[in-house]
Order: structure tokens, then sequence, then C-alpha cells
């Protein structure tokens, strides 16, 4: 059977993985972020997932806005990364689980999300960056990555991410193979990139959502997406995938890392490692 081990939430801004091609990680300014990661090393040395399920969102490398899917989920044996610009090389392509993804999608289409099932995917710095973050030696698990709209309006609620999230972690569940999975949320925080607010930040509800994404996720769902606009900016609603990340974690979730620190190219970065016990047996009975 499948286990759920834990979720991991970090920020992707392209600016990062111009920092690690030039080796920056100690660098006065990026030293603060980087170190956040210390912990994660320890810890997914420590647990060894088999398998990392991926919620993030593209950012036109993948989808564009003539044609955009709220939910797409992946469903090849390996994901490339391409040229995308902002600066940051290519890098190496991403390991799949096509069987495992197709579980996934089945578990879905059955709960009523009628996803964007794709036999080919690209995969961006949304993926690349926190892959990079959390495996600095290359050595990645194989990914199933699942890509959220939080680009072209209307998006999807936070609610509906976070019942997202918990059908992929029903399907986890289902999952006959005895491996370990660990979920993934990209994105935020609190930021805004054009207008009159470029470089918005807003430490305060950065730190409730922080809190309340731990043990409490219902209670961000009461936001509609406008209100999530004006209090974290028009791309903080990348918080998204983190609701889909927190929603797939179905058992007793503890928080075991926090790493919280601003600015990072106008962005409010965040890391949060959270551990998740006791899922099979909850979702069996
Ligand atoms: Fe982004």
């Amino acid at each position: 059977m499948a286990r759920i081990i834990g979720g991991i939430g970090t920020t992707h801004v392209p600016a990062i993985g111009k920092a690690i091609a030039e080796g920056l990680q100690n660098d006065h300014y990026w030293k603060p972020f980087f170190s956040g990661f210390d912990y994660v090393h320890k810890w997914l040395a420590r647990e060894k997932p088999d398998v990392a399920v991926v919620f993030s969102n593209d950012h036109g490398l993948n989808f564009f806005l003539d044609k955009l899917p709220t939910f797409a989920v992946g469903a090849a044996n390996e994901y490339r990364n391409e040229d995308e610009g902002w600066g940051i090389p290519v890098v190496q392509a991403a390991k799949g689980d096509a069987p495992l993804s197709w579980h996934l999608i089945e578990g879905l289409v059955n709960d009523g999300f009628d996803i964007t099932m794709c036999q080919e995917m690209l995969v961006d710095h949304a993926v690349t960056i926190p892959l990079n973050l959390m495996w600095p030696s290359g050595d990645w698990p194989p990914i199933i990555p699942v890509s959220i709209n939080t680009v072209q309006h209307p998006l999807p609620s936070m609610a509906r991410c976070l019942e997202l999230g918990r059908s992929v972690g029903r399907a986890l569940a289902t999952y006959p193979q005895d491996i370990k999975v660990l979920v993934i949320g990209t994105g935020g925080l609190s930021h805004q990139l054009d207008g009159e607010r470029a470089g918005f930040i807003n430490k305060e509800f950065d730190e409730l959502c922080l809190d309340k994404i731990v043990n409490d996720p219902e209670a961000l769902t009461r936001y509609s997406i406008h209100n999530w606009v004006e209090l974290a900016g028009a791309q903080g609603v990348e918080f998204l995938n983190w609701m889909a990340m927190r929603g797939a974690l179905t058992g007793q979730v503890t928080q075991v890392h926090r790493n919280y620190h601003i600015p990072i190219s106008n962005t409010a970065a965040a890391t949060i490692v959270l551990e998740n016990a006791g899922t099979a047996a909850r979702h069996a009975a």
C-alpha cells in the first residue's frame, strides 16, 4: 500500500534557479533562504520517498492563455524542461511513473474532477527549482506533475484545490504498491509582479497561511480568489498549489520545519515540511 509520508511547500521564483546555477547559496542575500533547506535535506535523506506528486502551475512553457486546463495531470515516463527565459538554464528531465499517474487520474475522474490527461508534458521552473532545492545532487525521485491554473481567470477556488488534493490522497491510499510518496506544493507566498502594487508582500497574511495550512486548511477556504489577490497579490494565488498539497495529507499532520524569508526577488519566500502519519489505516476504514 502506498504511504504518504508528508508534504513540502516551497517558493519557486525563477531567480532561485539562477542563484543555483551561479552557486550563490552562501551569498549574503541568498543564505537565509537556502539555509532553510538544510533541514529538508536531512529529512529527505531519512524518509527516502520513492515518488513525489508535485502540484504547481505552468508559466507558459507547456500551456498558454489560449488553452489552459484548470487541472492537468502528467501521465508520462519522462518530463522534459525547456528554455523558458528568465536567465535560468535548462535542467535535466524528471523521470515519471506512468502507472501511478493513471491510478491518480482514475481516482480524480471518479471523484468528479474533469482533469486534462497529458501523456506528454513539459515542466518549467515551478517543478524543476523545487526539485533542485530539495535534491541538489540532482538525484530526483520520479514525479507525477499536477498543474493547476493560477494564471488565467477564473481560477479554481482554495476549497476546490483542497478537495483536489484530498482526491489524490484517497487514490494514493488505494495504490497497491508498497511505496513512500511525498507531496509537494510550489509557488507563493505573497507577491505581485506587475501594476501599481508590484513588489507587494503581506507578512501578516503569509504567517496566517503558514499557521492554518498545518491543521486548519479549511479556514483558508473562506477567502475568495479576489480576496486572495487583495491580501496576497496577483501571483500570491499560487498558494492554490499548497492547498492541494495539504489536501493530499490524509492522516495526522505535524509541522516539523518552517522557514520564512522576505524578500527573494520581490517575493515572500517560504518553506514548510509537514509530516503525515497513519494514512493507509484511515482510508481503509
Ligand atoms: Fe510562479
